[in-house]
């Protein structure tokens, strides 16, 4: 397909600004970059019932935490354009957040939504909720280009320390734009390092078994930046290879103590990190925080980490591969024996004491109760009522 303009989209996609999410010119039904076709096919959807939006997210048509987030916005106004009552939006509420059960930030904007919907009288929900679902969307946009500008400082540093050679960051999934409105998270503040010049090298990780660092490789080659896709378990050699100055991920849930929830496998990624003494920073726009998982107070390790419910996925994913022949068709092929079980958990929580800091939209902090109220003081709790909480 011909890329289609999205106003405000920044990250371009032959040569075109494009978004990730965007209300269709019908005014209503909401258009989408259909994921599963990438990085092959660029193809848009267009959803128009929320129980598409439910089926998109549960598909991974749309995913990326901020993503997932921004597109449960729409699907709730979708709802209160067919049926603005009460009970029609609870039921979709309840779909919605039955989809991913790991990314926060899907929470965050289903509560959101209902509760600036309840209050409304159903014949302005709709008008409500579509201007609240846009305001989500472009917030993720200006919270994104805020932590890039954050995290940038951190490479424009490790440039200066070593000006003979690129800055080698190495990411896992997909963090990038495609994982959001636009900008990405932990791409964002490659995406501006790579606009001021500095010489960049990053490390893509596969990312199996859904494979998204193909995702990440697509984005970066669209910006220009300089990469090479690892496997997933080279990542330990690269860095005790002193081959990685900084590892950088996204997050689906950060709690209030720093401990980040990601895609499988960035634990092990994080330890290799921690032996190699390489520091590795989470990007963790607000609605990625958890604040009601852990409170740091209890004392243990690794406080809260069974807390956060980890999303077990179809073990077809790990015994089937998807592809395209030279031809260009889509071909999925068995690739285990078929009578051997598979169990397939898609995320993992490395504890804050692994994590070397966090990149908000608000500045960088430690991975710390201390560290994340710092940025939230209106979340102590000598702050007294806390603000900023959404949902009913
Ligand atoms: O299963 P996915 O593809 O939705 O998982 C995405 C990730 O784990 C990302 O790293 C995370 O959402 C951070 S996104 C900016």
């Amino acid at each position: 397909m011909e890329p289609h303009p999205r106003e405000e989209g920044t990250m371009e996609v032959q040569g075109v600004p494009t978004r990730t999410i965007w209300l269709e010119d019908d005014g209503w039904s909401v258009g989408i970059i259909d994921q599963l076709a990438l990085p092959g096919e660029l193809r848009t959807a267009t959803l128009r019932t929320p129980i598409e939006v439910a089926e998109a997210i549960e598909t991974m048509r749309v995913r990326g935490a901020p993503l997932i987030g921004a597109a449960a916005a729409y699907g709730m106004a979708l709802a209160a354009r067919s049926d603005p009552s009460d009970g029609a939006l609870e039921a979709v509420a309840r779909r919605l957040l039955a989809t991913r059960p790991t990314a926060v930030n899907l929470r965050w904007a289903v509560d959101r939504m209902w509760a600036a919907l309840r209050p409304a009288d159903p014949a302005e929900r709709a008008a409500r909720a579509y201007a609240l679902a846009r305001g989500i969307s472009d917030d993720d946009v200006a919270m994104n280009r805020a932590i890039g500008e954050h995290g940038v400082k951190l490479i424009r540093e490790l440039a200066a320390r070593n000006p003979d050679r690129p800055v080698r960051i190495l990411t896992h999934c997909n963090a990038g734009w495609l994982a959001t409105v636009d900008w990405g998270t932990a791409t964002a503040p490659i995406y501006l390092a790579r606009r001021e010049g500095i010489p960049l090298h990053v490390w893509v990780a596969e990312t199996r078994p859904r494979l998204q660092g193909a995702l990440t490789a697509w984005e970066l080659a669209g910006e220009g930046v300089a990469h090479a896709l690892v496997a997933d378990s080279a990542a330990g050699h690269l860095l005790q290879r002193g081959l990685v100055d900084l590892l950088l991920t996204g997050t689906d849930r950060t709690t209030a103590a720093g401990d980040v929830a990601n895609k499988v496998g960035t634990y092990l990624k994080a330890l290799a990190a921690r032996d190699s003494g390489v520091p590795f920073y989470v990007a963790a726009p607000s609605p990625s925080i958890d604040w009601e998982v852990d409170d740091g107070r209890e004392g243990g390790k690794d406080r809260g980490l069974e807390r956060i419910p980890i999303e077990e996925r179809s073990p077809d994913e790990l015994t089937f591969v998807e592809g395209r022949d030279p031809s260009g068709a889509r071909r999925r092929v068995r690739i285990h024996p078929s009578g051997s079980p598979a169990e397939n958990p898609a995320f993992d929580v490395t504890p804050a004491r692994l994590v070397t800091g966090i990149i908000n939209e608000r500045g960088i902090a430690s991975a710390s109760p201390e560290g994340l109220r710092g940025l939230f003081p209106e979340r102590s709790r000598s702050a007294g009522k806390e603000v900023g909480a959404p949902g009913p």
